[in-house]
C-alpha cells in the first residue's frame, strides 16, 4: 500500500514538475535564461544534476548551463551529449541520462542528467522535458531568424501597439532614416511622426479600417526628427507582439518619386493652361480685328469721339491678349544675339528710378558673359517684372540684387539640355513667399496683391520658355525670393542692333485675294485695302479661292493659316501652281513662331500676325508686292 502511495506522491510530482516546465517554456521565446529555471526546476524537484548542451550551425556543441557549474558530464563523454547528438537516441547508463533535443528534424543540443538512481521512469521523464525545451528553442531560433530581418532590413520598419498607438519596436533602418534614436522612437506615438495637421486623417483612417494595419500601401506624410517632410509610403499588417495587439509597418521613403511627379504634373498644368490661353487669345484676337479695324475707319470717316475710345479700348484688349499669347509662348518674338550684361547695365538708371531710394539696387555680373539669343525687348520686360514684384515685396526696403553667370550643364538639370547657359539670378530680401503661393506663382491672373493683375511672372514664364530657357524660384516666408533664370547660351557674337525697317507708304493699285473663313475679318481686310487703292477679291475656302484664281489675273495672295479642312500653306502651293507669279502673304492669330514650329508654314515665308491695323496691314502688303 505504502509503495502504492509512493508511487503516486512520485507521478503527482512529475506531472507538477512537467507543468511547472511547460509554464516556464510558454511564457516567450526560449533563451539562455528559461533553460536556467528549467535547469533548477529538476535540481529541486528531482534531486538531479542538469546540464545544457547547445549545437551551433555547425554543429560544435557549448555546454550553456551547468548545475552546479562543475557539473561532471563533459559534452564528449562516453554516452555523452555529442554522442546522442549523433545517435538522435537517448543514452541511459548508471551514471547520467542523456536525452537530444530535436525539433523539425534538427538536433539542437542535448539534455543530461544525473541522479542517484536513473530509471526508465526518469529517462520518460527527460525525455518529455526534452521534447518541450527542443520545440520552445526551435520557436526562439525562427523568432530570432524574424528578428536579424527586421533589424537588417534596409527599408525603415516599426511595430506600434493597436491600442495606444505608441512604437513597440523600430528597426535600425527607422533610426538611421528619421534621426530619432531608438529610446526617443518608444517614446512616442505614431502620430508624433505626423505634421499636426495629418493627425485627425490618420486618427480617422485607423478607426475606418476597424484597428491599425493596411495590406494596401498608402502615402503619407512624415516628420523626421529635423523637421524635414518626406512623403512615405506605408504598408502595414496586423501582428500580435509580446501578447499585444499590433501592427508591423514598412516604410519606404517616395519623397523623391513625387517631387519628380509634381513637377511633370506642374509642366502639364502649365502646358494645358497655356493651351487654353492660347486659344482664347487666338479667337479673341479676330475679334479684335475687326474692332479695331472699323473703328479706326470709322475714326477717319468723321474724327468722331467714340469710335476714339473704342480703338482705345481695344488697343488695351489687344495688349491684354498679347500678355496671353506671351505666356502661352505664341507670341511674336524677335530674337537677336545679345549680351545680357549690357542689357542689366543699360537698365539700371530706369530700375533705380521705378524701385525707389528705400531699396539698394546691386548688380554683379559675370565677366566674359556668353551671349544669348532672344528678344531685346521681351527680355527687358522680364527683368522689369521682377524687379516690379521685388519692389512690392520690399514694403519697408532693402536690396535687389542682379546676377549674372557662365553655368555648364553637364547633365540634364530639370528642363534644362546639358550645355552652356548664361544664368540671371534676381534677388530681393523681401516677405518670400510659402508654398501655395510659388506652387501657382506663373499661373496667368494668380495674384496675391489687391491690384495685381497676376500677368507679370505669366508673362515672364512665356517669354523664358518660349526663348528656350527654365525658370525656378527658390523662396520662403521672411527670407526673400530669388528667381533664376537659364538661358541656353548663343554661339555668335552679339550683333549691333539692326537698322528699323524704312517706313513704306502702303498705297498700291495690285489685285489682292483674301481667303479668310472669319467672315468678320474677311470684309474688314477688304474694307481696309480698298481704301488704299487695292482691287480685291475676297474667298471663303479653298474652292473658292481656285474658281477666282482661275478667272482673274491676282498679284497676292492674302491667305490665314489655320482654315477649318484647308491650311493656308497647302492652298497657297496648290494656287500657286497655277499662278506663278503670285505673291503670297500669310496671316494668322498666333506668331510665326508657333506656327512655323506646328509645321504649317515653312519659315520663309511672309507672314502678319493678328490682330494688326491698317497700316500695319498695307505697310506689309506692300512690302510683299515690292520685294525682289
Ligand atoms: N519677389 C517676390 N516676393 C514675394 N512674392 C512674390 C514675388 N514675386 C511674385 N510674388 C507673388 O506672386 C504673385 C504673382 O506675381 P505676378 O507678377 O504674376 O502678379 P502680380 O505682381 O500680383 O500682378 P502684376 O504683375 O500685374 O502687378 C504676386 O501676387 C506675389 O504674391
Ligand atoms: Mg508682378
Amino acid at each position: 500500500m505504502g509503495g502504492n502511495d509512493d508511487h503516486a506522491a512520485n507521478v503527482l510530482a512529475r506531472v507538477r514538475l512537467l507543468a511547472r516546465v511547460g509554464e516556464i517554456l510558454g511564457a516567450g521565446p526560449v533563451r539562455e535564461d528559461a533553460l536556467r529555471r528549467v535547469a533548477e526546476l529538476l535540481a529541486t524537484g528531482l534531486g538531479a544534476q542538469c546540464a545544457f548542451d547547445l549545437a551551433d550551425e555547425q554543429g560544435a556543441l557549448t555546454r550553456r548551463i551547468a548545475t552546479p557549474d562543475d557539473f561532471p558530464v563533459s559534452p564528449d563523454a562516453p554516452h555523452g551529449p555529442a554522442i546522442v547528438l549523433r545517435t538522435r537516441e537517448p543514452e541511459l547508463c548508471r551514471e547520467h541520462l542523456c536525452v537530444p533535443l530535436i525539433a523539425g528534424g534538427a538536433a539542437l543540443g542535448a539534455l543530461t542528467l544525473r541522479a542517484d538512481a536513473l530509471g526508465p521512469l526518469e529517462l520518460e521523464l527527460g525525455a518529455e522535458i526534452a521534447r518541450r525545451v527542443a520545440a520552445a528553442l526551435d520557436a526562439g531560433r525562427t523568432e530570432d531568424r524574424y528578428r536579424m530581418l527586421f533589424d537588417a532590413s534596409p527599408m525603415p520598419m516599426w511595430v506600434y501597439d493597436a491600442d495606444t498607438l505608441a512604437f513597440l519596436d523600430v528597426n535600425d533602418a527607422a533610426v538611421r532614416h528619421y534621426g530619432y534614436s531608438r529610446d526617443e522612437f518608444l517614446g512616442m506615438r505614431i502620430i508624433d511622426i505626423r505634421p499636426p495637421e495629418d493627425v485627425p486623417a490618420v486618427l480617422e483612417d485607423v478607426k475606418a479600417r476597424g484597428g491599425p494595419g493596411a495590406p494596401n500601401a498608402k502615402i503619407w506624410r512624415h516628420v523626421r526628427r529635423d523637421g524635414t517632410l518626406i512623403d512615405v509610403e506605408i504598408t502595414a499588417g496586423r501582428i500580435r507582439f509580446e501578447g499585444r495587439k499590433a501592427a508591423l509597418v514598412l516604410a519606404h521613403d517616395v519623397s523623391e518619386r513625387m517631387r519628380l511627379e509634381r513637377r511633370l504634373a506642374d509642366a502639364e498644368k502649365m502646358e494645358a493652361i497655356g493651351r487654353l490661353a492660347g486659344g482664347v487669345a487666338h479667337d479673341f484676337n479676330n475679334l479684335l480685328t475687326v474692332i479695331a479695324g472699323y473703328a479706326e475707319i470709322l475714326q477717319d470717316r468723321d474724327g468722331g469721339e467714340e469710335a476714339a475710345e473704342i480703338s482705345r479700348a481695344a488697343g488695351q484688349a489687344a495688349a491684354l491678349t498679347h500678355q496671353l499669347l506671351a505666356f502661352s509662348r505664341r507670341q511674336v518674338l524677335h530674337p537677336r544675339v545679345l549680351d545680357l550684361n549690357e542689357i542689366v547695365a543699360g537698365m539700371e538708371t530706369m530700375l533705380h528710378r521705378i524701385i525707389g531710394d528705400d531699396v539698394i539696387v546691386a548688380t554683379r555680373l559675370a565677366p566674359r558673359l556668353a551671349p544669348v539669343e532672344a528678344d531685346r525687348a521681351q527680355l527687358e520686360r522680364v527683368i522689369l517684372n521682377l524687379a516690379a514684384n521685388a519692389r512690392d515685396a520690399m514694403p519697408d526696403g532693402g536690396a535687389l540684387t542682379i546676377e549674372t553667370a557662365n553655368v555648364d550643364f553637364d547633365v540634364r538639370y530639370g528642363e534644362i539640355e546639358p550645355g552652356e547657359h548664361v544664368l540671371l539670378a534676381i534677388s530681393d530680401t523681401g516677405h518670400g513667399m510659402d508654398e501655395r503661393v510659388t506652387k501657382h506663382l506663373f499661373e496667368p491672373f494668380f495674384s496675391t496683391k489687391e491690384t495685381g493683375t497676376g500677368l507679370g511672372l505669366a508673362t515672364v514664364f512665356g517669354v523664358v520658355k518660349q526663348s528656350g530657357g527654365a525658370i525656378y524660384v527658390y523662396s520662403e516666408p521672411g527670407r526673400g525670393s530669388t528667381f533664376k533664370i537659364y538661358l541656353p547660351a548663343a554661339e555668335r557674337a552679339p550683333l549691333a542692333a539692326a537698322p528699323a525697317a524704312e517706313d513704306r507708304d502702303g498705297r498700291g493699285s495690285e489685285t489682292v485675294m483674301v481667303v479668310e473663313d472669319d467672315p468678320g475679318v474677311r470684309e474688314l481686310v477688304r474694307l481696309m485695302l480698298e481704301a488704299n487703292g487695292y482691287a480685291v477679291l475676297t474667298a471663303a475656302d479653298a474652292g473658292e479661292a481656285a474658281g477666282l484664281c482661275a478667272a482673274h489675273a491676282i498679284d497676292l495672295l492674302l491667305t490665314d493659316v489655320v482654315m477649318p479642312g484647308v491650311n493656308g500653306s497647302d492652298l497657297a502651293r496648290r494656287l500657286t501652281a497655277l499662278a506663278p507669279a503670285m505673291r503670297v502673304l500669310f496671316m494668322s492669330g498666333y506668331s510665326d513662331e508657333a506656327v512655323h514650329r506646328h509645321g504649317e508654314l515653312s519659315g520663309s515665308e511672309a507672314f502678319l500676325e493678328k490682330p494688326f491695323t491698317e497700316r500695319g496691314l498695307t505697310r506689309k502688303v506692300r512690302e510683299v508686292l515690292d520685294s525682289p
